[in-house]
């Protein structure tokens, strides 16, 4: 029990729990029908994942509640110490549709996913404040390496040193591949902007029409204020030895630009040299502040 070290798969460290156990991740078999939600953790996972299980049961709640992949339902890599079933084993078993979320970065998703032409979600989020929250949630989930201190957690992020490994190449990865996948790329900033706009790029995706005001119900029940009360979404039944809450909330704050309340100015000046190297040569760019 406790904190996991990491361990190197093709080049990304992953929780040794994940890297033991990858050739069953890697021969997992997608189905055409599968949808994959994906991410660098802490760029609005849940918040899409909602989204998607609200409008493939038309706006009603308790049916996305009850829906066999809602959001406590492990990623595709996760692996747990027996006698724990995998989130392969699990998902295996599971009815299709099914919609599977994933943190791995484009070049690590099971082969079958591509060859079987699987929908893809994408969301991604500035990373100054994709870092901040991964802070915060590592020091809450047990499972993941100790943060440390800011200063040096903020250096690991750069030197795509934390679990499921580099910001840059993630984001970078999935963006190169929608040229050629079903990627639908969305952004967390956009969501926060423009909810009704962003949900209904997601129904188009899904090829699934609701009315107006079904819509809105929609844009309310994921909002951070219906979300974080929501137990079925804020994580707040995960047992207290892997999420222990008295070092924090899953649903923290969910703003734009709360980086600005950790970067000091020397900070930000060389995250943004550094990011306009690693970033050099994209099209992808992000909006840091609203
Ligand atoms: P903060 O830590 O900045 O608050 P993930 O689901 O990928 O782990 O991402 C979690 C982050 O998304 C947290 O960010 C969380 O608060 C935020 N989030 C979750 N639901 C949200 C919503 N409905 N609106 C805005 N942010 C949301």
């Amino acid at each position: 029990e406790g904190r996991l070290p990491l361990k190197m798969v093709h080049g990304v460290p992953l929780l040794e729990l994940i890297s033991d156990n990858w050739k069953q991740v890697e021969q997992f078999q997608a189905r055409p029908d599968d949808l994959l939600i994906a991410t660098y953790p802490k760029a609005g996972t849940t918040w899409m994942q909602e989204i998607v299980d609200l409008i493939e049961n038309g706006g009603d709640l308790e049916k996305a509640r009850r829906a066999p992949t809602h959001i406590r339902f492990p990623f595709l890599e996760m692996t747990y110490p027996p006698p724990v079933p995998s989130g392969v084993d699990i998902l295996i078993a599971t009815p299709s549709p099914r919609v599977i979320k994933t943190h791995l970065p484009f070049q690590l998703v099971p082969k079958s996913f591509l060859v079987q032409n699987c929908k893809m979600i994408y969301v991604a989020r500035n990373p100054k404040d994709n870092v901040v929250s991964y802070f915060y949630f590592d020091q809450m989930n047990k499972m993941q390496p100790e943060p440390g201190p800011w200063e040096e957690y903020l250096q690991k992020f750069m030197d795509g040193n934390l679990s499921w490994g580099s910001w840059y190449e993630h984001v970078r990865g999935y963006w190169d591949a929608k040229k050629k996948h079903r990627i639908l790329y969305t952004f967390y900033e956009d969501m926060k902007r423009d909810p009704t706009g962003e949900i209904q790029k997601v129904m188009e995706f899904l090829e699934v029409d609701l009315a107006p005001d079904v819509l809105q119900k929609i844009v309310h029940y994921t909002s951070f204020k219906a979300m974080k009360e929501n137990p079925m979404a804020n994580y707040s039944t995960i047992p207290k030895n892997i999420f222990d809450v008295s070092c924090g909330k899953f649903m923290r704050k969910g703003e734009v630009g709360d980086w600005k309340n950790h970067f000091t100015v020397s900070q930000n000046e060389a995250f943004d040299e550094d990011y306009q190297h690693k970033m050099a040569g994209t099209t992808l760019t992000f909006q840091m502040e609203m």
